[in-house]
Formats: C-alpha cells, structure tokens, sequence
C-alpha cells in the first residue's frame, strides 16, 4: 500500500492489496465476510507470529475490551507483534496504546477520539 502523505492513507491503496482478517471465529454476515483465504482463525497472539517480517504495509487491531486486566494481557504482546509484521514506513491503528519503539506515535485524523484511538508508523 502507497501512502500519500505523512499521516494520510488514500482509501484507493486497499485495492491492490490483499486484505487479511485475524479472528477466533466467523461471526459475520456471509455476505461480508472476507474469502477463507484471507480470514485466519484462532488467538491473534499466536497466528499474527507467520506475519513476522512479512513487510504488512497496514495493520489495524480492534481488540481492546474496557476491561483493563484482559487489555494488560494483550499489551505484553500486541505492540511487539505489530512492529515485527509491519514493514518500514508502515502504518498500524489501533484500540489500544502501542507502545514500541519501532512505533511512532502519529497526529489522529480529525474526529477520531483521544485515547480511544491510536495511529503509528513503524520506524
Ligand atoms: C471489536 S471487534 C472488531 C470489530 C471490527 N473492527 C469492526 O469494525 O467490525 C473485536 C474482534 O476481535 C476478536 N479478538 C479479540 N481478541 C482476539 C484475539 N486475541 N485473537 C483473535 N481474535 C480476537 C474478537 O473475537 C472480536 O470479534
């Protein structure tokens, strides 16, 4: 996927790129759901390891839950596990903080909420 600013993605760059869905299970409409070959089931915290250098150009993890002892678990292996599937220049969003060194912080798109909400771009 191309990027056409600094802190800005054309919606144009997801159309010649595959698009691969993590989840423990199918829970969508057919309709919406995304061909098998580009769903992968089973903990994120252990299928996201195959994507290790695999150069994702965007990664986007909507798994907070508000329960902040569940969130605490995801955190000791979300941010490493985006940083390590993302190439360089690459860009990841989040529910959750990822805090990573490889992971710099980005100004949020307009009307995105603070704290609810997190951009970086891989270093
Ligand atoms: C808030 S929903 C995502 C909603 C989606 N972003 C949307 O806009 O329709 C979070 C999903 O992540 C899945 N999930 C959360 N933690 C996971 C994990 N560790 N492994 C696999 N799936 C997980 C949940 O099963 C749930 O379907």
């Amino acid at each position: 996927m191309a990027t056409d600013g600094p802190t800005t993605i054309s919606a144009n760059c997801f159309l010649n790129n595959r698009i691969i869905a993590f989840d423990r299970v199918i829970g969508s409409h057919p309709d919406l759901t995304p061909p098998e070959a580009n769903v992968i089931l089973g903990d994120i915290k252990e299928t996201i390891a195959a994507f290790d250098g695999r150069d994702i150009v965007f990664a986007h993890a909507d798994i907070g839950t508000a329960y902040p002892e569940k969130d605490a678990k995801t955190l000791t292996w979300l941010p490493q596990s985006v940083a390590a599937a993302l190439r360089t220049g690459g860009v990841a969003t989040s529910g959750l903080p990822l805090d990573h060194p490889e992971l710099e912080p980005l100004p949020l798109p307009a009307g995105a909420d603070p704290g609810r909400t997190y951009f970086y771009r891989k270093r």
